[in-house]
């Protein structure tokens, strides 16, 4: 952010604090008029996103923030100025006057930081994916089942235009009986640059970093910065491209079909591009079995960006086809879109179409929520499914094999 940016930024957010300022309903629970309070646990990369979007909602208040690394205090001040940081995220949780947390710590911990945030009586914005496993998934599931909490999973898409747009054509009854979506995602960086790579900053030292509470059970074998900062490379801590980029499209599928979980998963690829030690793989075939007449595939590169990402959804009586990225093939110009093509055998008169609805905000939209105690777009529930076809997924890659639902909620993941 640039300095005037910065400032135009933190007078918008003065001034939509200062509108808000009347006191609290006696019950405790949010009026119309409330100052929203907000804290984050996990102020990373994705963390500071998210400090500029709930800052930047009329009517909230960033109140603090918990990191077990000491650089984040710093950057989180210079977003919030005055925001007070700790480095325990139960010191967070014991906070009485802020309604919500925002979860946005590496997957690996996001099972616990669900669980005790609901505990805790928060409303909470979790990142994605849910959680790093099944078990987990059912836990965090079965936690917010039991409480009044209003949850918003970090599934950004399900606000946006494209996908009230195609909603809307599939509820007009246009595209007919699905039986196959294909979807893929490609990414590319320049030679001997891996893709997610982050170089640790010098201050990436033992003293800077709370260790054992990232590492949240795993084994111990001493501070390695590089792990601690690409996370995303390694299986106890992440679940890959698979837990990165594919749940957000195959959230937006779930969500679009109301699908149920997948019947069966198969994943094929490998580590072929990225060679830097990584384990989690940079080439990706999968397909789900869903039990209902359908199957969705998503497929995925890291050393190839022309096609950018996409979803097709192929119907009996037209097409809902949603891209992003590298898709013109003449200019190579990126832009996300959403069309709608009819399949003239069974709508000889029907016309295609162009999405053109906006993209409101998520996270107001978890706001908005908060006050209203309304169900926000991207629940719980589809948190859960999206995470076990996720985890099925990449639970067939692992065991080299095609894994059913039954199987893949017996299996108890190891560190
Ligand atoms: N929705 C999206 O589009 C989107 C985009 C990027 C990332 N994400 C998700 O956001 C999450 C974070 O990703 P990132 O790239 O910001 O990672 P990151 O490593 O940059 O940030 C994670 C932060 O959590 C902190 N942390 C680690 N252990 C902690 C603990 N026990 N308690 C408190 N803080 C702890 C780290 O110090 C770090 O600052 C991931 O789940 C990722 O999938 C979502």
């Amino acid at each position: 952010m640039t300095g005037n940016t910065r400032r135009a930024f933190l007078k918008e957010t003065a001034i939509a604090s200062a509108a808000f300022l009347a006191p609290r309903l006696a019950s405790g629970a949010l009026g119309a008029n409330d100052r929203v309070r907000v804290a984050m646990i996990g102020a990373g990369s994705r963390g500071q996103d998210l400090l500029k979007q709930v800052a930047g909602v009329p009517g909230t208040q960033v109140v603090a923030i918990a990191d077990v690394y000491t650089r984040r205090f710093d950057e989180a001040k210079q977003i919030v100025p005055g925001i007070q940081t700790f480095d325990d995220y139960r010191r967070v949780l014991d906070l009485k006057d802020i309604d919500g947390v925002i979860v946005a710590t590496p997957l690996h911990i996001h099972a616990r930081h669900f669980v005790d945030t609901v505990a805790a009586g928060k409303d909470l914005y979790a990142e994605k994916t849910m959680t790093w496993s099944i078990p987990e998934a059912e836990r965090c599931r079965e936690a917010a089942r039991k409480s009044d909490r209003v949850i918003q999973i970090g599934l950004q898409h399900q606000t946006g235009g494209p996908f009230a747009d195609a909603k809307k054509w599939m509820s007009d009854g246009i595209v007919g009986k699905v039986t196959q979506v294909d979807s893929w995602m490609s990414r590319n960086t320049p030679h001997g640059q891996g893709q997610w790579v982050r170089q640790p900053p010098a201050d990436c030292t033992a003293q800077n970093v709370g260790w054992t509470a990232f590492l949240n059970g795993r084994p111990d074998k001493g501070f390695d910065p590089y792990r601690f900062m690409n996370w995303r490379l390694f299986w106890m801590f992440s679940g890959g491209n698979v837990t990165e980029n594919m749940i957000h499209q195959m959230a937006w599928i779930m969500g679009l079909l109301d699908l149920p979980l997948p019947a069966a998963a198969y994943m094929s690829g490998g580590v072929f591009s990225e060679k830097d030690g990584r384990e989690v793989p940079d080439t990706i075939a999968i397909t789900l079995d869903f039990p209902n007449d359908l199957i969705v595939t998503w497929q995925s590169t890291f050393s190839n960006r022309r096609y950018g990402l996409g979803q097709k959804i192929l119907g009996s009586d037209g097409t809902i086809e949603y891209t992003a990225g590298a898709t013109d093939m003449v200019s190579g110009e990126s832009e996300e879109q959403i069309r709608y093509y009819p399949e003239k055998v069974n709508r000889p008169d029907g016309a295609a179409i162009t999405g053109k609805s906006p993209t409101p905000s998520h996270m107001a939209n978890w706001i908005d929520c908060m006050r209203n105690r309304k169900t926000p777009n991207a629940p719980v529930e589809l948190g859960y499914r999206s995470a076990v076809a996720a985890h099925m997924a990449n639970l067939s890659y692992r065991q080299k094999r095609r894994i059913t639902l039954a199987e893949a909620k017996a299996f108890q993941p190891e560190f």
